[in-house]
């Protein structure tokens, strides 16, 4: 595991993206796991910004998301296929088509979960998986629970996530219960792992990342057993280290 240590958040999400942009680069078809939440946001910009210079061609990347709630439609600007859209798919040359998002609306769960299984399945796996942290520990919305779950699943929220969430939401109400995510197999398949984890209040959970036991409490701990991870954080992030 490589802790890639940034000075603040401008400089975690420039970091970021220039991993991705290697990425793309050196494999101008390859597949990347994306990410929702605050923390890739800035790294989706400088994306952008290098796509708009003339620096990186996407039009053969494809992309697989992490994740979706359940129950939102993909219009709905709290859903992360807009989230995507509106971040970053709009503004740069991929092909819609390759990107991937659970259907959160689909009311059949495990059929929900058995199309996405397939879909990672057909795109021969993710070389590069972009993920932010949970205060909790969570990666994409695997939860903490009894045992790493595998493939794709739906979850029910908890309710730290949904307390940490209601502030994109009118209110706390209007946070959707469940969610689909990738389960913790499919992300530790990926060829390579990228975590980008900004500010102080990240500082505990990103220590029992690093350093705690491995437990499906902690969900995220469970990179300590990958072999290709890198995390980017800011100073912040790591204070308590
Ligand atoms: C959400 C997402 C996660 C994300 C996490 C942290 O619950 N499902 O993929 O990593 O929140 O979000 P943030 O980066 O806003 O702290």
């Amino acid at each position: 595991m490589i802790i890639c240590r940034t000075k603040d958040y401008q400089d975690l999400s420039r970091k970021a993206a220039n991993i991705i942009r290697a990425q793309v680069i050196l494999k101008p078809d390859c597949v990347l796991g994306l990410a929702t939440g605050s923390s890739p946001v800035g790294t989706y910009q400088n994306l952008v910004k290098w796509y708009q210079k003339g620096d990186l061609d996407f039009s053969n990347v494809s992309s697989i998301n992490l994740d979706e709630y359940r129950g939102l439609r993909p219009d709905n600007d709290q859903s992360y296929r807009y989230f995507m859209d509106t971040n970053l798919f709009n503004h740069i040359n991929i092909d819609k088509s390759k990107t991937f998002v659970p259907n959160g609306l689909e009311e059949d769960s495990q059929k929900a979960c058995d199309d996405y299984d397939q879909i990672i399945e057909t795109m021969g796996g993710v070389d590069l998986q972009l993920l932010g942290l949970g205060h909790n520990g969570h990666i994409g919305f695997n939860e903490p629970s009894e045992a790493f779950p595998s493939g794709t699943h739906c979850v029910d929220l908890a309710p730290s996530t949904i307390e940490a969430n209601k502030r994109f939401f009118a209110s706390e109400a209007d946070v959707p219960r469940q969610a689909y995510t990738m389960g913790i197999r499919s992300i530790m398949l990926a060829k390579k792992i990228v975590m980008v984890v900004s500010g102080e209040d990240k500082a505990e959970i990103l220590k029992n990342v690093v350093n705690g036991p491995i437990t499906p409490q902690v969900p995220a701990s469970v990179l300590q057993l990958h072999r290709d991870v890198v995390i980017v954080a800011d100073e912040a992030a790591l204070s308590k280290f």
